[in-house]
């Protein structure tokens, strides 16, 4: 079998060392980008002097077919090709005597490092497109919340603290959306680098013209330094982690819609479509997609913690544990990408229960902040009123009178305060920027807005990232 290598070894590789070695199933999913990969290469190589025309001209007509031979599935892969790098250059050398030269100054070490950055670079972008389109659902639910009047308890300590507009709910989880895509920009600005001219890890002898591939690639930036160059996976993490962030804001929206559809708190009904039934219980239906939103997130941590730690002991320059950066980091976007497509299909289509958060939000007691705040208008000095209004909830709950008694009964407070204690009062109340108010979720939705927008623009790359 002729490996890359061949020609230093007397016998062929062993079987066990081929299959642990071998990562062809899972970098073919790279083809495209090596092929572009080696588009660029030779494209410098000629610009340099090291390529004649005519064999640009075969070279690049050989890569045109081998495209199309896996993109239609007729590409027939041998087993001496261990990874995509070694598939593409063979099959490209098969069609043209020039593909013997493609791989002039350039070694898989600086070739696998620019095609991970290369797909990594795209389908960060993919990923964030689907999280403005998720943020875009969280806006329509707000903004159908906000005309609807609908407001809902907000939780400190899974405990009823203050009501808030649901409007302001769903913008919640939108914003921290908004910082997945900065961070998902982020780690796309580290990855847009080239790193082609490396080679194996000291540059070369031929005079090679890095910053021409990496025009050629539509790159931001070229490496500095060819060590670093072959040897930096920080991309990764940093994509993983902006993955993995954003797979757990994701959890933690799941988690919310499980507590949400349950009978006890009643604040949503899910669409059928959105939810499955159980094999034994027929009244059952169940937020298998909130929950595995919640499960996946696990899996996300798994891959980051699994890259760092393959990471943290490896010498410079490239070490073939680096291989294993590929696995989680697609696996990571695959999950990603699954996850949010189908929590976007059931915020989009869930039924909101405005009655049950109302009914659950207008408990006299949420509003006990509100009271003591009257006072504090009033002139009382904050944990004076504090003490005031925990007297009068404590009396109540003893079963003395209702609070709603109890307040108009007060001299401190009195039946003008009393009403602040009616279903619906407490939570106009909040008016401060960024407070759970209407006035102030309807300024907030502004916000919001041109913040999706401007988003859209830096992720098409139409702005300034
Ligand atoms: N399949 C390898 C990887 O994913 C390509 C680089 C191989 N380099 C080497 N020196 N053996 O990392």
């Amino acid at each position: 079998m002729a490996t890359l290598w061949h020609g230093r070894f007397a016998g062929g590789p062993a079987e066990a060392l081929q299959a642990l070695n071998d990562s062809l199933p899972f970098d073919r999913r790279m083809y495209r980008e090596d092929i572009e990969g080696s588009r660029a290469h030779v494209r410098m190589l000629t610009d340099v002097g090291l390529f004649t025309i005519d064999e640009r001209d075969s070279v690049l007509g050989a890569l045109d077919q081998v495209e199309t031979e896996i993109e239609s599935g007729e590409m027939v892969f041998v087993a001496s090709d261990e990874d995509i790098h070694t598939a593409v250059e063979r099959r490209v050398t098969e069609l043209t005597p020039a593909g013997a030269k493609m791989h002039t100054g350039r070694s898989r070490n600086d070739q696998v490092a620019n095609d991970v950055r290369l797909i990594t670079r795209r389908e960060i972008t993919e990923v964030a497109e689907l999280v403005l389109r998720f943020q875009r659902v969280l806006l329509a639910r707000a903004d159908e919340a906000i005309e609807n009047g609908w407001y809902l308890p907000g939780y400190t300590h899974l405990q009823r603290a203050q009501p808030v507009m649901l409007g302001h709910h769903f913008m919640a989880h939108g914003w921290a959306l908004a910082r997945d895509v900065d961070r998902l920009l982020d780690a796309r600005r580290r990855t847009d680098v080239s790193v082609l001219g490396a080679g194996a890890l000291a540059g070369s002898s031929l005079p090679l013209d890095p910053e021409r591939s990496a025009g050629y690639l539509g790159f931001a930036a070229v490496f500095d330094n060819s060590l670093d160059a072959v040897a930096d996976r920080d991309f990764v993490a940093d994509t993983l982690y902006a993955l993995t962030m954003l797979g757990v804001h994701l959890s933690r929206i799941g988690e919310e819609l499980i507590l949400w559809a349950t009978d006890e708190f009643g604040f949503v009904t899910l669409d059928d479509g959105f939810s499955t039934g159980s094999s034994m219980m027929p009244q059952k239906k169940n937020p298998d997609i909130a929950e595995l939103a919640r499960g996946k997130a696990g899996r996300l941590v798994g891959h980051l913690t699994g890259l760092l730690t393959t990471m943290k002991g490896l010498p410079l320059t490239y070490n073939k544990d680096m291989q294993e950066d590929k696995e989680p980091l697609f696996d990571a976007l695959d999950t990603v990408r699954l996850t949010l497509l189908a929590l976007d299909g059931m915020v989009s289509t869930l039924t909101i229960r405005g009655d049950r958060m109302a009914a659950a939000a207008d408990s006299p007691y949420s509003a006990a902040t509100d009271l003591a705040e009257h006072l504090v208008v009033d002139g009382m000095a904050f944990r004076d009123a504090h003490a005031v209004v925990g007297e009068l909830v404590r009396r109540a709950l003893d079963g003395e009178a209702s609070l709603a008694q109890l307040v108009a009964a007060s001299p401190d407070l009195g039946s003008e305060a009393a009403k602040i204690l009616e279903p619906g009062v407490a939570v106009q109340r909040r008016t401060t920027r960024g407070g759970g108010g209407p006035a102030a979720v309807a300024d907030q939705r502004e916000r919001f807005v041109a913040c999706i927008r401007a988003d859209k623009a830096r992720v098409s790359g139409r702005a300034e990232i």
